[in-house]
């Protein structure tokens, strides 16, 4: 039979080209158990309201768990002829109850209504699946970091030797980067906290139903949508999750590429785990660092999830329209992407050896101990212009001759300026070098401590 919820006014049922156009069935089933869960809290408004008998609702209720089992264990599915998931579960609430009695509960609520409320339950329960994940990820690299607490590197900018960092230092700063994705998530969490179920198709229902009622029965701290039209017209939600999904992948390609780089032979600052990489078809010889790569790819998924998005919901008029189908798949794409990403990412992270040495080695290469000349300078009451002239001679010298600036005598620092005197050396030396940070952020092994000491109370509360 036909199982539209729309045919009254039709004399034709719907070509099979539109048929096969408009079918969500195939994406959308996965809100199968939110729709019965609204269709429960339905329920019990439309029997306070007077709209189901006591025993009506029992039944009403009794079935709505008959077909919740018969999803889960897959007996009940939706078909392309169901049009979408309501449309499915309303089918299977129908073959389970009887019209008489299936029949009433779709009184005062609308797919559009609908769709808001299960669309935001979803997303709601994959922010927390993804928090999670990225709770792990950051233990993982909270780990590396205290397991290597003195272990010098060469910090970069331009990607060029800048100053010598503790590789724990930047490590953690990745830790605050995904901190913040794991806090946008939270926040975006209470911020979707409110239900639109009870705005009808857009302007609400006469049939005195309580709104505030499915809030609550549904787990919507913030109670129901303020406004009908809003409640059903405003995707700013989806599109948020979007954008914060696409920066979780944004960082995490940020991770990826040091990674890719340090696992050169070049670098070789880090070994990947024979479990978390792969080999090649042709060279017996490669282990490569796929994990990070499918990292750095799938960031250009999340962001042209994004993207894709913002663009269907540009000049959209209120109130729904059906592009707002269109939303669904490129999210719950992130959320897929996510899921599977970020286990393999936190188990990559977790199992690289360090190669202490090479970092140690190349950490005062590239003159990168010439600010601390400067400073050195500067602490004897020698203007900072004039003390970055003297340390940059100091480069210039070094590059002319072919040595390192520890390397520089006596002499050839007082040639450069009479304010070198041989006590410079004592800055010279990464150690030293390092310690002298140790204002809060700074790299020191101490100040580095006390970050990873804030960052763990923080993973703890979080
Ligand atoms: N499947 C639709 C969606 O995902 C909900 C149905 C609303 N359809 C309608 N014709 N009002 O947005």
């Amino acid at each position: 039979g036909d199982v539209r919820l729309w045919g009254g006014r039709f004399a034709d049922g719907p070509s099979e080209a539109l048929a096969r156009l408009s079918a969500s069935v195939h994406f959308d089933w996965r809100l199968a158990p939110y729709d019965i869960a609204g269709s429960r809290a339905h329920a019990r408004v439309l029997h306070t309201a007077g709209l189901l008998t006591a025993e009506e609702l029992e039944r009403m209720l009794a079935g709505l768990d008959r077909l919740e089992a018969d999803v889960a264990d897959g007996s009940f599915t939706g078909t392309v002829a169901d049009e979408d998931v309501h449309t499915a579960l309303e089918r299977g609430l129908l073959e389970r109850l009887g019209p008489d009695l299936g029949g009433k509960l779709r009184a005062g609520r609308s797919r559009n209504d609908q769709v808001a409320t299960l669309f935001r339950m979803y997303l709601r329960d994959h922010a927390r699946i993804i928090g999670g994940l990225i709770t792990d990820l950051q233990e993982a690299l909270t780990g590396l970091a205290e397991a290597h607490p003195d272990v010098a590197m060469p910090g970069r900018t331009h990607l060029q030797h800048a100053q010598p960092v503790l590789f724990a230092h930047h490590v953690l700063a990745h830790v605050q980067a995904l901190g913040r994705d794991a806090e946008r998530l939270r926040q975006w969490d209470a911020r979707t906290a409110v239900s639109p179920y009870g705005s009808g198709a857009l302007a609400g229902s006469s049939l005195g139903l309580d709104p505030e009622a499915v809030a609550a029965d549904l787990g919507f701290e913030h109670g129901s949508a303020a406004n009908s039209i809003d409640g059903t017209a405003s995707r700013d939600f989806v599109a948020e999750f979007a954008f914060i999904t696409a920066m979780i992948g944004v960082d995490l390609s940020r991770i990826a590429e040091e990674v890719i780089i340090w696992n050169t032979k070049e670098f070789s600052f880090v070994t990947l785990h024979d479990a978390f990489s792969t080999g090649s078809s042709i060279m017996p010889q490669k282990k490569n660092p796929d994990i990070a790569e499918l990292a750095r790819g799938k960031s250009g998924r999340l962001i042209g999830n994004l993207t894709g998005l913002l663009a269907t919901l540009k000049a959209l008029p209120l109130a729904y329209n059906r592009d707002l189908q269109e939303d669904k798949e490129p999210v719950f794409d992130s959320c897929d992407q996510l899921e599977v990403l970020l286990p393999a990412f936190t188990g990559m992270m977790a199992t690289l050896t360090v190669n202490r040495e090479r970092m140690a080695e190349l950490a005062p290469a590239g003159f990168s101990l010439a600010t601390d000349i400067a400073e050195w300078l500067v602490r004897r009451g020698v203007p900072f212009r004039v003390a970055h002239e003297v340390a940059g001679a100091c480069v210039k010298e070094c590059e002319r001759v072919g040595i390192e600036l520890e390397e520089l005598t006596d002499e050839q620092f007082a040639a450069i300026s009479p304010h070198l005197t041989p006590e410079v050396r004592g800055v010279l030396n990464v150690p030293g070098a390092l310690a002298s940070r140790g204002g809060r952020g700074g790299t020191a092994p101490a100040a580095v401590a006390a970050q990873l000491a804030e960052v763990k109370a923080d993973l703890v509360k979080q």
